[in-house]
């Protein structure tokens, strides 16, 4: 069988059976803007105090299936938790949206989605979804599992990064549609980098369109700690495997031997911080980045943010922007939270 190509030419695509499209969003006014600045991210971050990377490095290939693989520890409750407020409200969420074209940012393996697709196609809705993943690999696979598994699915999947997507979102198929952003991803970014996140789901919805956002909520450290620091060492080998793709992308000579996974919760920030830390004075090299990065014993490179909320403070932040919680869920434990939002019709 001969498997379908993406092309990367500008808002080129590739229809299967009419029932496929898959593109690659390329920006027209700075042509493949990721390349162009490809590295600068890791550069500023390196060169500053306290040393810090931006967390979309863990995903290579690698890096990935890495996370597939935390998805299922026993001390990764994340996932486990939030699948199961689905599958428990999927019918009722979809009730409350009627037939809707689902829009997912960061669509990965699309697991957690056919449990809202299921839930459609009990109420005979009509099927459309539109992934949006930074990876085509997988985004190609996982268009091509569930074309499999649902004869009436219609597929339109955008390779591209979260801005960019939210940018050029076609206008839905459906009378209504609901942009999902699962998994807790919203807790990797700062205060900051949330509001404009939020701008920019509002600016991508219409009036009375719905936003499903699943975050995690803030809880002990003796339950928040053992999820990012498992007793398989999933998590470091995760966060290790970071420096061996920078190794590979610029031609880098991090040691792995010679760093270490550190993960802890700051309860001032509600936050779990994950780090590197060079287990001894070091020297590394970047080629592709004319990079020279000295590191003290003991110095550590901030890989990632985690964030915990709080379910009124982030309802209360939504509804300010417009984006009107409907209904929330939880689980019984009060660990992990659902929020189905509606724009209001009188935002901008
Ligand atoms: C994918 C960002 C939600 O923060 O829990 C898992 C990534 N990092 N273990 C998270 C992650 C370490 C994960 N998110």
């Amino acid at each position: 069988m001969n498997s379908p190509k993406l092309s990367d030419r500008t808002n080129s695509g590739l229809i299967l059976e009419n029932r496929l499209h898959l593109e690659r969003l390329v920006s027209a006014e700075a042509p493949t803007p990721a390349e162009v600045n490809a590295g600068s991210d890791v550069v500023s971050g390196l060169t500053q105090n306290p040393k810090s990377l931006p967390p979309k490095y863990f995903y290579d290939d690698r890096g990935s299936t890495l996370f597939e693989m935390i998805c299922q520890l026993p001390e990764y409750y994340l996932t486990r938790t939030e699948t199961a407020i689905l599958q428990e409200r999927a019918g009722e969420i979809a009730r409350l949206t009627g037939p809707c074209e689902i829009v997912e940012l960061g669509s990965g393996s699309s697991t957690k989605t056919r449990i809202l697709l299921d839930a459609c196609s009990q109420l005979e809705y009509p099927l459309h979804y539109v992934p949006i993943d930074i990876s085509p690999s997988i985004l190609e696979s996982s268009a091509h599992q569930l074309l499999a598994d649902y004869p009436s699915l219609q597929i339109h999947g955008i390779v591209s990064t979260y801005e960019l997507a939210l940018a050029k979102l076609a206008p839905s198929h459906l009378p209504t549609r609901m942009l999902c952003f699962l998994g807790s991803t919203l807790g990797n970014l700062n205060p900051q980098e949330c509001d404009i996140f939020f701008s920019q789901i509002v600016g991508a919805l219409q009036p009375g369109e719905y936003f499903l956002l699943g975050i995690d909520l803030d809880k002990s450290q003796e339950i928040l700690e053992p999820a990012y620091d498992d007793s398989q060492g999933v998590t470091a080998a995760f966060n290790l495997n970071m420096l061996r793709h920078l190794n590979r992308k610029f031609e880098g000579n991090f040691d792995l031997t010679q760093f270490e996974h550190l993960a802890f919760y700051d309860r001032e920030e509600c936050q779990i911080e994950m780090h590197l830390r060079s287990k001894l004075a070091q020297t590394v090299n970047l080629r592709s980045l004319d990079l020279t990065v000295e590191f003290a014993a003991g110095e550590t490179i901030r890989s990632e943010i985690s964030r915990k909320f709080n379910l009124n403070t982030l309802r209360e932040e939504l509804s300010r922007r417009g984006l009107r919680p409907v209904q929330v869920w939880t689980d019984p434990n009060q660990w992990f939270g659902l929020m189905l939002c509606q724009l209001t019709v009188d935002s901008w």
